[in-house]
């Protein structure tokens, strides 16, 4: 216990709006599975947030376990990570009310994700969606960490979130940690496979490759990867002239650990016909064993109960305080 006390803190969380994907697992969990010995760490299944649009209740709810099973999958191990649903956790939502009153209209509105979303669902641009970076910053204060790893995408509302604690310490001292965005170096905005310009999202399901999916398929959407017209179709980092090129170079170098350089040795000479097979062949080799333990994971619903009743329990005990502090510095009469 005394050990755990002295331990940096790291927190994030993901939306269980779609099926988990490459995108999110070399963003976000491959940084997070390593760190369970040297961080306390607590990770979340960000439902509060995906009803900002529309949802349907049983796929979201297959979707959140479905979520945390792929979780344990990853390696990230339920006794060393605090593993939980952010709407069992009611002080989200308690802290999120207060932050929104310590959040700028003019910030909201400059946030890409909103903007975005709002071009991408008229008929529901509701106050959830605006607001949601408020709710962000409470999922993530609540556990006062030092650092929330997350792919380039969320970096913007994590630099609104240490915006929020700047103006709320300055007007009631240290109630909380500076958070640090925690980005990986390869695999941070792993694009689309056809559409390297944006992002791989699982609203371009073709271009996006899923945790869940089969070797087949995957390695079918790897042969049909976009590349470029080069007629020497060689494999070189040029992320200006060949962002398909580069953006498979990152996803090689993010499974296989290898350089750009070393990448680029290896397939001198091959072309992208022997280069593309090989980054779906080193996919499929990652996931497989991620994909075989989700299943299994999967049918044990009295487990994946235990281990987010667990989660909860010790994530509400932590929000709690910190919760506590916040009503008593803005001035609420204590219960
Ligand atoms: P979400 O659910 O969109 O994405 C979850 C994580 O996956 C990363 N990611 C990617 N990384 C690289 N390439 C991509 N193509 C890609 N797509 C997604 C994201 O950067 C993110 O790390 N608002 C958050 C969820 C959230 C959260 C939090 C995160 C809610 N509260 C508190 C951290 C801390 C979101 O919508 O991420």
């Amino acid at each position: 216990m005394e050990e755990q006390a002295k331990k940096k803190v790291m927190l994030s969380g993901i939306q269980p709006s779609g099926d988990l994907h490459l995108g999110n697992y070399l963003g976000a969990i491959k940084n997070w599975s390593a760190r369970a010995e040297e961080f306390d760490c607590y990770y979340f299944m960000a439902d509060l947030h995906t009803i900002t649009v529309r949802q349907n209740p049983a796929d979201l709810r297959r979707r959140t376990l479905e979520q945390l099973a792929q979780y344990i999958a990853c390696g990230l191990d339920p006794k060393k990570n605090t593993l939980f649903i952010q709407s069992h956790v009611p002080e989200h939502t308690q802290l999120g009310w207060v932050l929104n009153c310590y959040t700028m209209f003019g910030e909201l509105s400059r946030m890409t994700q909103f903007k975005d979303k709002s071009a991408k669902h008229k008929d529901n641009i509701n106050g959830g969606l605006f607001t949601y970076p408020a709710l962000m910053a409470a999922d993530i204060l609540l556990y006062q960490p030092d650092y929330v790893p997350v792919g380039e995408d969320q970096k913007q509302h994590v630099e609104l979130t240490r915006n929020i604690v700047q103006r709320f310490n300055g007007i009631y001292g240290d109630v909380f940690k500076m958070p640090e965005p925690y980005i990986p170096k390869a695999g941070a905005r792993v694009m689309g496979l056809t559409a390297p310009d944006s992002k791989m999202s699982k609203s371009i399901p073709e271009g996006c490759v899923f945790l869940m999916e089969k070797p087949e398929d995957i390695q079918r959407k790897f042969k049909r990867a976009v590349t470029d017209s080069d007629t020497e179709r060689c494999v070189r980092y040029d992320l200006e002239h060949k962002p398909g090129v580069a953006n498979l170079m990152s996803i090689y170098s993010a499974v296989t650990g290898r350089s750009y350089e070393e990448i680029e040795r290896e397939f001198d000479g091959q072309g992208y016909g022997a280069f593309k097979p090989a980054v779906g062949d080193a996919v499929i080799e990652t996931l497989r064993p991620i994909r075989e333990e989700a299943e299994r994971i999967l049918k044990d619903k009295a487990y994946l109960e235990q281990v987010y009743r667990a989660g909860a329990e010790k994530a509400s005990y932590v929000a709690g305080k910190t919760l506590r502090k916040v009503y008593k510095k803005v001035g609420f009469v204590a219960l």
